[in-house]
Formats: structure tokens, sequence, C-alpha cells
């Protein structure tokens, strides 16, 4: 079977790494706006760049006036909260049918406990629904991106903190009960298993207020809070609109062993099941025996209220969706080098190349990543992060020549859809990410780019932050208006 003709082809952004304006109209701060571009740490050392103390944070939360010179670039993001016309008509030039975006819950409840949620900022998103459905553009929205108010970080402990849950799903219901209507699909919290890569962002914890205390169990118990959490949000989203679809979203990794020695291959096999632990939970509804017993083994003790389990079996997703960049290798010798790659890092594959980033490029793992996922849960998949980040160049006439862009998007759609036409997978659709540039998750960086649109902004906040079209702008138009049969 070929690509389904109702194929939901779009591009992927978060409100925190796009919207800006981040404290216009009574939004509060969120945690991504108190990360700052660091140039002093090298781009590749991932862990460094998401470390702050609580000093760091405290002094953020009371920067609130220049963001160019104090770095703080998720704090203008690409502005598109002041140019989401211009840019929603960019999409429909693109032929989008779905357009993957967050909502800030720093807009809605601007401290996460408020008491009233914020009308100009639900206002914000009534505008942004009105004008997708102008060009027919199917929004789906992930209620969680990296963008917990800063306010639960510092006075309370996060997402470790079990009253967190009750806050999100005052959010949830809020959101929900506005937009039911207008957003059919729904994604619940981004790259669920990003909680120990970076505490910060994923789940309001400062590390340094839990000095002494085994950071692997807070840790594993935010998790498990935010597990009832999205369990509870797909009760929520299904009471109030039964059609609406709700997906996890899970940070794919594709994890090959080094060399065909078995210890290699067990270790990669128990990579990946790190990997489907998250989408395991979420898909099935309940936590598998091995994580119990890995729990037992490090002694942690992971904390459940009287109902969690029922919870979490009642209200599974409907749908998986995962970010696919690169793939990594693992071995048991002391063979091989290492590599940076998504967020983590493993040992260097030798028959592939990387990204300026260190990232592994790998179409095939993407193939490989559908056929696992779909032979495990079959039920329809969704890919909703994709894509290369690299220096682009605005050559004198204007133009930009991303061919190598191209060229990764190219190879991975090919793969893509090979999964769907050979293997049988169910996929739902496609929305590569950042399809405008906008800052970098990992590193705060603006020439980390990822668009088929540029942005004229530098990595300290400086430029007109007008759009311009790259090379692949056209070549993206062709591919959706094909439905992926030119490449
Ligand atoms: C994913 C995140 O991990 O990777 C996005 O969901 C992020 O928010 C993307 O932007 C790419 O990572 P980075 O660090 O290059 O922005």
């Amino acid at each position: 079977m070929p690509l389904r003709p109702d194929f939901l082809w779009g591009g992927a952004t978060a409100a925190n790494q796009y919207e800006g304006a981040f404290n216009t109209d009574g939004k509060g701060l969120s945690v991504a706006d108190v990360t700052k571009f660091r140039p002093e740490i090298p781009m590749t050392d991932f862990a460094k760049n998401q470390y702050y103390t609580l000093a760091e944070v405290e002094a953020a939360a009371s920067d609130t006036a220049d963001d160019s010179v104090l770095r703080y670039a998720k704090r203008h993001g690409s502005d598109f909260y002041h140019r989401y016309k211009e840019d929603i008509a960019l999409m429909a030039e693109l032929g989008f049918k779905t357009f993957r975006m967050s909502i800030a819950w720093t807009r809605i409840f601007p401290n996460g406990d408020d008491e009233k949620p914020n009308e100009a900022g639900l206002a914000f998103y009534d505008r942004v629904f009105d004008e997708l459905e102008k060009y027919n553009i199917e929004p789906l929205v992930t209620l969680s991106h990296y963008e917990p108010p800063v306010n639960l970080a510092l006075n309370y402990d996060g997402w470790y903190d079990r009253q967190v849950i009750d806050f999100f799903l005052k959010f949830v219901n809020t959101v929900v009960t506005r937009y039911a209507s207008r957003v059919k699909y729904w994604l619940t919290f981004n790259e669920v298993d990003s909680m120990s890569r970076h505490p910060l962002t994923t789940g309001a914890i400062i590390e340094e207020k839990f000095t002494g205390r085994n950071l692997e169990e807070v840790y594993v118990q935010a998790m498990h809070h935010q597990f009832v959490a999205s369990a509870l949000a797909t009760k929520i989203i299904h009471d109030i609109r039964p059609e609406a679809q709700v997906g996890c979203m899970i940070t794919k990794r594709t994890v090959y062993p080094l060399t065909a020695n078995p210890s290699d291959v067990l270790a990669a096999q128990a990579a990946e099941r790190d990997v489907y632990l998250y989408s395991d939970v979420q898909v099935r509804g309940y936590y598998p025996q091995y994580y119990y017993n890995q729990l037992n083994q490090k002694g942690i003790t992971l904390v459940k209220n009287l109902g969690d389990d029922e919870i979490m079996r009642a209200y599974p997703v409907d749908f998986i969706s995962f970010s696919y960049y690169s793939s990594s290798c693992v071995t048991t010798t002391d063979k091989g080098e290492t590599d940076s790659g998504n967020i983590y890092s493993g040992v260097k594959n030798p028959y592939l190349k990387t990204s300026e980033w260190g990232w592994a490029m790998d179409p095939q793992g993407l193939r490989k990543s559908l056929i696992d996922l779909y032979d495990r849960y079959q039920k329809p998949l969704f890919i909703v992060e994709n894509g290369l980040g690299a220096i682009d160049k605005v050559e004198s006439d204007g133009s930009i020549n991303d061919d190598y862009r191209i060229e990764y998007l190219r190879t991975h759609i090919r793969e893509m859809i090979r999964a769907v036409e050979e293997d049988g997978v169910d996929l739902l659709g496609y929305t590569p990410w950042g399809w405008i540039d906008l800052v970098s998750a990992g590193t705060s960086q603006m020439s980390k780019r990822y668009g088929v649109v540029y942005v004229d902004c530098d990595d300290y906040g400086n430029g007109t932050f007008n759009r311009r079209k790259k090379k692949s702008f056209s070549w993206y138009q062709k591919v959706i208006k094909s439905n992926g049969q030119d490449l």
C-alpha cells in the first residue's frame, strides 16, 4: 500500500523555541526561558549544555529585561507570536496538511499554580487556530514540550512533586475544553523519556535541590508522575472529544551492536529496551517486569498512589509518535570511537557519516524504527520530528542552497515510504523538525538550523527575523504535492 491519501505532511515546532514574546500578554517564565546560549561550552557537549545551578536559575528568573545581551535565546525564538499569519501562509504555500506546535503552559497559567487562566494567552491560540483553519491545516498539539513554569522548579520540586500532576491537569482541562472542537490530534509529553537527560527542561527539576539524594530515584518518581498525568490527560481529551486521537511521543533511538559478539548484541537490545520502556507504559498501560527488576537491583523505590496502576491501564494512547534523528552503536569491548548523537552519546558507526554536530545520519535506521515500533504495538505511528541541524549560508544574491538538507530529508522520506509500502507500517504523517529555523533545544543556538525557511537571526538574537525560502522549500513543496512520489 502507498502512503494514505490523507497522509499528514507538515512541519514541527515547539512554543518554547519558536514563539518568542516570552513576557508578552501576561506570559510567565518557563524553564526554557532561563536556559541560554553558552558559547563557552562545546556545542557537542550535550550534558554540560543542559546543566544549570540553582543560583543560575534564580538569577535568570529575575533577569527579565534584555534577552539578547543575556543570551536567553528561547525568549525571542523566531517570533512566531507576532508573525504567525506570515508563517501559516508559508505553511499553506508548502501544502501542509498539519502543523505540529505546542501550547505554552506559561501563557495560560503563568506560574503553573495560578487560580485562573490568562485569557490573553488563550486568545493567542484562538488566533493561531483561526488562521490554520483558513488553510485547512490540522493542528497537532503537544501539551508539554520542555516548557513547565519556572515557578514549579523554584518553589516546588518540579515533576518530582505530586502536586504538579494536578497543576498540569488543570492546564490540560482548560486548553482541551477551549480548543477541543478545533484540535483532533494531541500529544501529551514530548520525548517523555528525557527526564534524566535534561531534568530541568523536561521535569522542572533543579538537580542541586536534591543534593545528597539518589538522583536516579528522583527521575524515576518524576517520570511516574508524568505517566499518570499523561494517562489522565488522555482521559480528559477523550471525555471532551471522543474521536480525538492522543499520542505518546518518544525519542526513537536505534541502537546497533558494534560487532556480532553476543555481548554487544545483548547490550544493544538492552539499550533499545530503555527506549521502549516509555512507549510500553503509555501504549500497554503498565511497567514491564524488567523495569521493576532493574529498580530492585539499584535499590530504587518507586512510590505509587493507590489507583495509579489502574489509571495507567485504563487510558492508553491511540498512536505512537516519535522523533528520529540518528542512530548509534554500543559495544562491551573497548573498541570504537565515541560520537555525540541526538542527546545520546554512543560508539561511532563506521558505516555512517555524521552531521556537523556529530549526529550519525542513518535513513535506514528510520525504516528499522518504523518496523520495530509497528511490529511491537500494531498501532498507527507518526514521525513528528526528523531533520538535519546545519549551518546555512546566505549567498550574495540572497539564495540559500541547502542541498545537504534536501539529501537528508530525501533519503529519510524514501526509507519511510519503503516502511509503509513494503513493510506494511501504518503511518499517519511526517512533520520534519523545525520546518522553519528556530532556537535549538540542546544548545540554544540559532545557527543550528533545520528549516526549509530561513529566519534572519543570529546566536545573540541580532537580526530582522525576516523569513526567506531556502532551496529545500520548493523541493519539500513538490514532495508534499506528489504525496512522496517525487523525491
Ligand atoms: C528533539 C526535541 O529532541 O530534538 C526538539 O524534541 C529539539 O525540541 C530537537 O529541538 C533537535 O534538537 P536540537 O538540540 O538540535 O534543537
